[in-house]
Parts: structure tokens; C-alpha cells; sequence
């Protein structure tokens, strides 16, 4: 038969232990935070019925046009790979939007699908963390939630100055396109440009804006003013005395009370997602080879109340696994990674029945991991293979140690190597 070598498909990650060891510790950092703040862990299946996405509203237009993967079952139904979790995670509430308990705090790690050109930090195949509240008013919800998301940046390593979480209210751009008497589609097709400003060559930009304003110097410095601000203060007069102004204002001041020196005020901050209705936030990697979103997220009241159960508050965020290892990575806030399994258990040639007796009892204490190696190589060896997975601890086991209680525990990392019996050995690596 030919031989025919397969490779993983493009954008996607085949995770060795090394591999999955540094995503596990990424989702038990986003687990311990969320849990922290009394969110609860929810699941959803991979596929999804296409209407999901095709509601008015429903998700990012772009990701719909170019990014779904799309297919029909064997009955003709028409199915999509979640590309997002929000969709999902809003179909489930509006299934029982009468029987829950609210605010409903509820966070997820699926992962997702997008048809995205594979560069640094985007992949076809992604796991992203949902933080999602339910029923809880805008200011308060948006307020928690950036507190979880600089909980989890702080997990992850990261210091003042490695990153910033950018805030924005779509709903004082509303605003502004009021005072400007914008309608659709012109309104949308601002966000549109403001929302891509960061993204695309400045003449482009320029040529887009001038189109937009047509002449109009009066609205062009009025966009010009709101969009170079960088805090309320410098908001333009028109748009500072408004209600939505004073809540960015209070949510702002929230943030800096409470310590959260990253959180600052970006107008461009628009988030390409049809469904927001109020505050949008970003978490921004600060590396300059590294400087884009690593998080997002925002109010999204509609999107329950579009499901057709009553409507209620809401606001969440996601952040992938791919941008929390490259912050890690770029940031240089990565740990050592050692292996799950604590001690390499080496049994010497003739000693393994004796030995069994020890191996047990050293995995019936609590949570300690044992691997055996009985493949009576030479010692340096079996150390070796050990230092090589990550595994901190190796036991070396022979008749003597049986007979004696006394067990040699060496440290793989500082060399070192200490003698014990088995429940001083328990007792150490606990
Ligand atoms: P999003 O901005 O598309 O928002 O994704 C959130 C985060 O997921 C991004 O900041 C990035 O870290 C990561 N991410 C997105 N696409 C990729 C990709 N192709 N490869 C690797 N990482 C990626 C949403 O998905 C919203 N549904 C989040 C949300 C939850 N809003 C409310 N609740």
C-alpha cells in the first residue's frame, strides 16, 4: 500500500502533552478566576442550526459572509460549526429564560471555528473563554467583568504597562451620530470605518472619512475631535454634557477607584459585532509585535429578547487560548510547566512485585501521581526520559529500598537527592 503522509489541517493545533499542559494552564487560570466571582461552568454542542446565525443582529456580518463553517446533514438540515459562543450561550437563556435564577453568571471554553486566513494569533480552530451575565444592569454587569478580565491578564503573568483594557460606549457614538443627524446607512457605515480605522493604510482611511463627511467641515471636526480623545475630558463640549457620557464617566471612575490602572478610554474601540447596544471593551497585548486584542466583549441587551423570550440585560466577553500563550510568550510571563505525573517511579531489574506494594501506596495518598518505569535501562537513562517530560520527581526503587522503608527521591531540577520513607516522601511533595 502507498504510504501517504497526512498533516493537520491548515490553522489548526494538534496538542502534544507539552502543548496541552500550557492550554491547561490557561483554562485553570480563566476557571479559578471565574469561579472566583461565582460564574458557573456551561457547555453547548459544536454544531448549530444555521438560522442561529442568520438573525437579524446575530453576529459579526463579516464572520457570517466569510468565515462559517457551514454544512448539511444526511436529512438536509442545514448546520453550522459555532464560530462564537454568544449566540449559543443566548439561545440556551431564552430556552428557559423563565426558569433561571438572575443575574445568571455563566462562563464556557468552547472551541470555535472560523474560515480566517491563518496568521500570528489567528487560527481556523480556536478555544475562547465566555464570561457571560445575565440580568444584571449595563454599568454593574460591564464593571464586573472588566474586573475579570484584569484578574485573569494579572494571571497571567502580566505587570502595568504589558497591557491596557480599552473601553468604549456605543451608545455615545449613537449619540454622536445624533448630533450629526447621521441616519442609516450612513450611521453604520461610521462604526464600520472607525471600527477598522487601526486596521487599514491611513489614505484609504482618509479617502473613506472624506467620502463620508462629503464636505460637511462641521461634522468633520466633530468626528475628528470625538475620535482623538483620550479621556471624557477631552470629549467635544456637545457630547460631554450628555447621560451616556456621564455613565462612561462612572464606569471609568469605577476603575480607577478600584485600582485598574490598564483600563483607559478608546473611541475607536468599536467591536465589529452587530449585537452590541451599549459599553465595548478590548484587552490589548502592549508588546508592540504583539499589539492586538487579546480579549472582547461588551453589552449585548438584544440578543435574548431576538430568540423570542422576553429581553433582559446583557453582557459578556471572549478571550482565546491563542492570544493568552502569546501574551505569555511575548510578555515573557510564561512558568516553568511541570509535568502532572509528580514522581517518575524507576524500578530497578528484579525489584517490580516488591515494588508494587509502594506504588500503590504512594498513589492512594492524596493526589500524588506515580508513572513506573520498568524498563530496566540504565538509571541515567530513565532519569533522563524523565527531566525530558517535565516530570519534577524521580523514586528509585530496588530490593534494598524495599527492605529498608528508605526510598531515594531526587529532585530533577536541582540535582539533588534525598532519602525518606514513603509518607515523608507523601508529605514533601504535598
Ligand atoms: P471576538 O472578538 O471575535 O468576540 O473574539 C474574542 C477573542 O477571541 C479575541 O480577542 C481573540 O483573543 C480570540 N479569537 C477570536 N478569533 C480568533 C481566531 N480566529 N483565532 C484565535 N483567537 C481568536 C467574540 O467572539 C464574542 N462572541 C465574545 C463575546 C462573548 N461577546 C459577548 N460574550
Amino acid at each position: 500500500m502507498a504510504k501517504v503522509k497526512v498533516q493537520n489541517y491548515k490553522g489548526t493545533r494538534d496538542f502534544y502533552p507539552e502543548d496541552k499542559r500550557l492550554q491547561k494552564y490557561v483554562f485553570n487560570i480563566w476557571r479559578s478566576v471565574c469561579e472566583r466571582y461565582g460564574y458557573e461552568e456551561v457547555d453547548a454542542p459544536m454544531l448549530e442550526p444555521l438560522e442561529l446565525y442568520q438573525m437579524k443582529n446575530g453576529a459579526n456580518p463579516d464572520m457570517i459572509k466569510d468565515e462559517l463553517y457551514a454544512l448539511t446533514d444526511k436529512s438536509g438540515r442545514d448546520l453550522v460549526v459555532r464560530p462564537e459562543m454568544t449566540p449559543t450561550v443566548s439561545r440556551m437563556v431564552a430556552a428557559r429564560r423563565q426558569e433561571l435564577q438572575y443575574p445568571a453568571r455563566w462562563y464556557s471554553i468552547p472551541n470555535l471555528w472560523r474560515y480566517e486566513r491563518p496568521q500570528k494569533g489567528r487560527l481556523r480552530e480556536h478555544w475562547q473563554l465566555n464570561v457571560d451575565i445575565f440580568g444584571q444592569d449595563g454599568l454593574q454587569a460591564v464593571f464586573e467583568l472588566l474586573q475579570i478580565a484584569n484578574d485573569i491578564v494579572v494571571g497571567l503573568g502580566a505587570e502595568t504597562g504589558m497591557y491596557t483594557i480599552r473601553i468604549n460606549s456605543r451608545k455615545l457614538v449613537n449619540k454622536l451620530c445624533e448630533l450629526l443627524r447621521l441616519c442609516e446607512p450612513e450611521a453604520s457605515a461610521l462604526m464600520q470605518l472607525i471600527d477598522k480605522k487601526a486596521k487599514m493604510p491611513i489614505e484609504e482611511y482618509d479617502q473613506k472619512f472624506n467620502e463620508l463627511v462629503d464636505g460637511d467641515a462641521a461634522m468633520k471636526s466633530l468626528i475628528n475631535e470625538f475620535l482623538a480623545a483620550t479621556s471624557y475630558d477631552e470629549l467635544p463640549e456637545e457630547l460631554r454634557n450628555t447621560d451616556e457620557a456621564a455613565e462612561l464617566r462612572q464606569l471609568l471612575d469605577s476603575c480607577s477607584d478600584n485600582m485598574m490602572e490598564s483600563v483607559v478610554y478608546d473611541p475607536l474601540i468599536m467591536r465589529g459585532f452587530d449585537y452590541y447596544t451599549g459599553f465595548v471593551f478590548e484587552v490589548f497585548n502592549e508588546d508592540l509585535e504583539n499589539n492586538r486584542a487579546m480579549l472582547g466583549g461588551g453589552e449585548y441587551d438584544g440578543l435574548v429578547g431576538a430568540m423570542g423570550a422576553e429581553p433582559l440585560p446583557t453582557a459578556g466577553f471572549g478571550m482565546g487560548d491563542v492570544t493568552a500563550i502569546d501574551f505569555m510568550q511575548s510578555q515573557g510571563t510564561l512558568p516553568e510547566l511541570w509535568n502532572e505525573t509528580d514522581i517518575y517511579f524507576v524500578v530497578l531489574e528484579g525489584s517490580l512485585e516488591a515494588a508494587q506494594a509502594a506504588i500503590r501506596k504512594l498513589r492512594q495518598g492524596p493526589r500524588i501521581n506515580v508513572a513506573v518505569d520498568s524498563t530496566y535501562r540504565k538509571l541515567s537513562k530513565c532519569l533522563e526520559s524523565a527531566d525530558k517530560r517535565k516530570i519534577r520527581y524521580a523514586l528509585i526503587c530496588g530490593e534494598n529500598e524495599v527492605k529498608s522503608g528508605q526510598y531515594q527521591l531526587k529532585d530533577l531540577k536541582t540535582g539533588e537527592t534525598f532519602t525518606m520513607d514513603l509518607d515523608k516522601i507523601a508529605q514533601a511533595l504535598r
